[in-house]
C-alpha cells in the first residue's frame, strides 16, 4: 500500500512536469512570431486578405507601390488613416498594437522622399 502510494505521487508529479513543459511550448511561439518590419509592411500591403477582407483589392490597388503616400508618414493618426481604408476594402480594422499595423506604418514612413 505504501509503495502504491509512492508510485501515485511520482507519476502525479511527472503529468505535472509534463503539462508544465507543454504550457512553456505553447507560450513559445509568441515570441518568434513575425517581427515588426518593413517588409512585412509591404507584403501586408499587397494582401487583398488584409483585415479578413474577401474583396479582390489590396492596399496596393489604388496606392500602387505607395504612390500619394510619401507624406502620409508624418500623420500622426497614420493608423486611423489606415484602417479607414481597410474598412473601405471590405476588412475589419486592425489593432494599433498588433505586428501588422506597426509594419504598415513603418512601411508607409519608409515612402517618405
Ligand atoms: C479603393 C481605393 C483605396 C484602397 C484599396 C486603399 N486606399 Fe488608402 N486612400 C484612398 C483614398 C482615395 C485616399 C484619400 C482620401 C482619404 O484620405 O480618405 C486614401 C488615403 C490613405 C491614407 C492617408 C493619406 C495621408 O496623406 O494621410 C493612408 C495612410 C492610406 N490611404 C493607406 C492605405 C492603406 C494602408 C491601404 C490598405 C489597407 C489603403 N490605403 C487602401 C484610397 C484607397
Amino acid at each position: 500500500m505504501k509503495i502504491n502510494k509512492t508510485i501515485l505521487a511520482t507519476s502525479f508529479v511527472l503529468v505535472l512536469t509534463a503539462a508544465g513543459a507543454t504550457a512553456t511550448e505553447k507560450t513559445e511561439p509568441k515570441t518568434t512570431k513575425a517581427k515588426t518590419s518593413i517588409e512585412l509592411g509591404q507584403k501586408l500591403f499587397n494582401d487583398k486578405t488584409l483585415g479578413g477582407s474577401t474583396g479582390d483589392k489590396s492596399c496596393n490597388s489604388c496606392h500602387a507601390n505607395g504612390k500619394g503616400l510619401e507624406k502620409a508618414g508624418n500623420n500622426p493618426k497614420l493608423a486611423e488613416a489606415i484602417n479607414r481604408c481597410v474598412v473601405n476594402m471590405g476588412g475589419k480594422k486592425i489593432d494599433g498594437r498588433t505586428v501588422e499595423m506597426k509594419s504598415l506604418e513603418l512601411y508607409i514612413k519608409s515612402l517618405a522622399k
